[in-house]
């Protein structure tokens, strides 16, 4: 599901020097699928033209001349009712300051009085500027009234100076309008917990045992359920993946962390995604001083680490956790006999297993083949596709296990 698909989108741009990172903006939006319209006020057009925006939009611009054309009288008006929501970025303290006292003196004002959508507005400017208490009283206002806020971030400023002002990151803004977009979905009110990379068991202060999870996957499975307007908790070990904007971000090194962190995530969630490569050995003596090459060379003894789905598994058995578990089994043989045992030992409602060795799929690429077993002996083996078009089958699967309506469709 891509919650940018038919959606119309309300691009009002004012005048800073962030009005280039706008651009960028209105274009992530296009790509991943809404529509797009954009209004420049005057002081937008000085850094950028209404062209730039067509051209990425691939739709008229509208500037304040618009308001005095034929369809003067009803341009905001049609403007703001198709509206599913109404983004200000980059939004000046001039703009904010009109908008928190109703003012409207140009096209984009007028149109933000007339939006009955949510508004959400990325503030720019000098940090003296955000930081004065009218602009500091005007957001307050606009948040007290609905208007959510994303930034401004502290870095550089045009100024020379650094201090807090800048536009979010357009890809991070584009993040927040996705999850903001997907609220109301079919899995609004489910929590869902994912797991995912791989767990670094330590050896010594600087060194880890750990594997080539890239925690892609795992990632995938949190967007698609955001996507589907869960409210997704994400146990994760370091990646160098960014977080997908609305996830809860419950960060672990460990097996052990990671078995705490389920345990303390699931018991009011409606699905646990085990998607981590989790560590089965631990070193027993993890040293507390660096080991030195100057010694002798340190045999390692191994020790098990718990196995988080079996303790799920437990729980589920004493009806302590009613919730659907889903596992992944990456093997390098016998992989459907091997994922069908750890349906049992592990009593889960779906594994989805993967050979490690075929080519296009398992750790670090983008695409994976997977099969999805289940406790009944089912078998459905998927073609070569994205880590999103995996997660997107994982996620309708388990819609349909929980009996959600809108996985009328796989
Ligand atoms: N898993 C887990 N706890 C562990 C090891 C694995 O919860 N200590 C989970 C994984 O996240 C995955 C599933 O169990 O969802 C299968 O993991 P896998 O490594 O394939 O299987 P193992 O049970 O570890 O068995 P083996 O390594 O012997 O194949």
């Amino acid at each position: 599901m891509n919650p940018f698909a038919n959606k119309h989108l309300l691009l009002g741009v004012t005048g800073s020097i962030a009005c280039y990172k706008a651009a960028d903006l209105a274009s992530k939006l296009r790509q991943a699928g809404a529509e797009v319209e954009a209004i420049l006020t005057q002081a937008a057009q000085q850094f950028i033209t209404p062209l730039t925006f067509q051209s990425v939009t691939g739709r008229r611009t509208f500037v304040d001349a618009d308001l005095w054309g034929a369809a003067g009288h009803v341009i905001h008006v049609s403007l703001a009712e198709k509206a599913d929501l109404m983004i200000i970025a980059p939004a000046t303290a001039n703009t904010i300051a009109k908008l928190a006292h109703g003012q409207a003196d140009n096209l984009l004002t007028i149109t933000s009085l007339a939006a009955r959508c949510p508004i959400l507005i990325a503030p720019a400017m000098d940090g003296g500027m955000w930081d004065n208490s009218a602009t500091q009283a005007n957001v307050q206002l606009l948040k007290a009234r609905g208007v959510t806020f994303f930034g401004p971030v502290e870095g550089h400023l045009a100024s020379g100076l650094r201090g807090v002002g800048r536009m979010t990151d357009p890809a991070d803004l584009a993040g927040h309008i996705r999850y903001q977009l997907s609220r109301g979905g079919p899995l609004t009110g489910q929590k869902i917990v994912v797991t995912a990379g791989g767990t670094q068991e330590p050896l010594d202060p600087v060194r880890v045992l750990t594997n080539r999870s890239s925690g892609k996957q795992g990632y995938a499975i949190v967007q698609a359920a955001l996507d589907l307007g869960a409210d997704v908790d994400l146990i994760s070990s370091p990646t160098h993946l960014p977080i997908p904007a609305g996830a809860n971000l419950i960060p672990v090194k460990t097996a052990g962390e990671m078995l705490e962190a389920v345990l303390a995530a699931i018991m009011d969630s409606s699905a646990l995604v085990m998607a981590a490569a989790v560590a089965d050995f631990r070193p027993a003596h993890p040293a507390e001083q660096k080991i030195k090459k100057e010694n002798t060379i340190p045999p390692i003894l191994l020790e098990r680490n718990p196995d988080i789905l079996q303790t799920v598994g437990f729980l589920k058995h004493n009806h302590q956790y009613r919730g659907l578990t889903i596992g992944f089994a990456a093997e390098s043989q016998e992989v459907l006999k091997n994922a069908a045992g750890k349906i049992r030992a592990k009593k889960l409602d779906m594994i989805v297993a993967n050979d490690i060795g075929a080519p296009g799929a398992g750790f670090e690429v983008d695409t994976n083949q997977v099969t999805l077993l289940f406790p009944d002996g089912r078998q459905e083996a998927l073609p070569l596709m994205g880590k999103e078009e995996v997660a997107d089958r994982v996620l309708w699967e388990m819609m349909r296990m929980m009996g959600v309506e809108g996985a009328s469709s796989g």
